[in-house]
């Protein structure tokens, strides 16, 4: 795998962005909605943000959640909820506007009959933060009902920073605080690269197809199996792409391998869920990840 150093020092730019975003917002804000993707619930959130948004009222919905292991969605509701942090399982792509609206409604309720017994009607403001590709624009645009955020977005992308009135008491910010990725602890790097929140051309993609083809062997061995015709699942490193390679007939002239072939399409398809719904990190404690992460 190629070092992550480069991809650090892109980052503090767009780390400096949002922070200034949060601090220039934040009395605004009445509601943060965290996004991170159902699929690496540990790797896809920022550990920052509960420090930069204080005690402010704060979701988190873990989208792509129809990606994800039914099984392990409900893991991480309780894991959540037992660290008292509200989560919800979300699919960006097809949950209707009401239904966002009325998560923030009841998440907000408190604070709008506390104005209310004072006699004002409370126009509640929120805004939705994530690292790259959890969802964000996708979401805001349900919310609106239309195109306004660009999906896909890139880093960089100007945007304007309004306020924007989606039901007759909840504003939105329209620009989606965009969080930087873990990129110091490699494995959540990896991870990352995975699920397309850190972009392919900064990894060995190589090290990368075999390191997802290892974990997918760990969790779905059947899956694995299935969808590229191999039989032995403990194979690691280079025979097991090149199992795959065989399996799916991916072969170039003389009988060669075709890497290329192989790693784009082995990520394509586990991103667009055709291994079937999988959860990378289960709920674990700290202590496991890190002895994971020394394997
Ligand atoms: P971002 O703003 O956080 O960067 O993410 P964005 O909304 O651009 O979404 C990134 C990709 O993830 C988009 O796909 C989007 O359709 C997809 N997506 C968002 N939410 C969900 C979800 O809950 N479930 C699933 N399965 N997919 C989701 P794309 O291929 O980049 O764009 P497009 O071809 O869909 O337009």
């Amino acid at each position: 795998m190629n070092d992550y150093q480069s991809l650090i020092n892109w980052y503090p730019g767009h780390m400096a962005k949002t922070r200034r975003l949060l601090q220039d917002q934040i009395k605004r804000i009445d509601l943060i909605i965290e996004i991170c993707d159902a699929r690496l619930p540990m790797s896809s959130r920022n550990p920052e943000l509960a420090e930069m948004i204080a005690r402010k009222r704060h979701l988190l919905f873990m989208n792509k959640s129809d990606l994800a292991d039914p099984t392990m969605n409900k893991a991480w509701i309780r894991y959540f909820q037992g660290q008292g942090i509200e989560a919800f399982l979300t699919d960006a792509t097809k949950m209707r506007g009401k239904e966002t609206i009325s998560l923030i409604d009841r998440a907000t309720k408190e604070m709008v009959d506390k104005a209310l017994a004072k006699g004002v009607r409370k126009t509640v403001r929120a805004m939705i933060i994530g690292i790259p590709n959890v969802g964000k624009s996708t979401l805001i645009n349900r919310l609106y009902g239309r195109n306004i955020a660009q999906i896909g977005d890139r880093p960089g992308v100007t945007k304007s920073n309004q306020w924007v009135r989606v039901s007759p008491y909840l504003e939105l910010l329209d620009t989606p605080g965009l969080l930087w990725p873990k990129l110091n602890d490699q494995l959540s790097a990896r991870r990352l690269c995975y699920i397309g929140s850190v972009k392919d051309d900064v990894v060995d993609l190589t090290e990368l197809t075999i390191h997802l083809l290892e974990d997918l062997c760990e969790i779905v061995p059947k899956n694995v199996e299935e969808r590229f015709h191999i039989k032995d699942t403990t194979l690691k490193g280079a025979e097991l792409i090149e199992a795959v390679c065989a399996g799916r007939g991916w072969l170039l002239r003389g009988a060669q391998y075709d890497y290329d072939r192989c790693c784009s399409v082995v990520l394509d398809e586990f991103r667009a869920g055709k291994l079937g719904r999988i959860t990378v990190e289960k709920p674990i404690n700290q202590t496991d990840r890190e002895n994971d992460a020394n394997d």
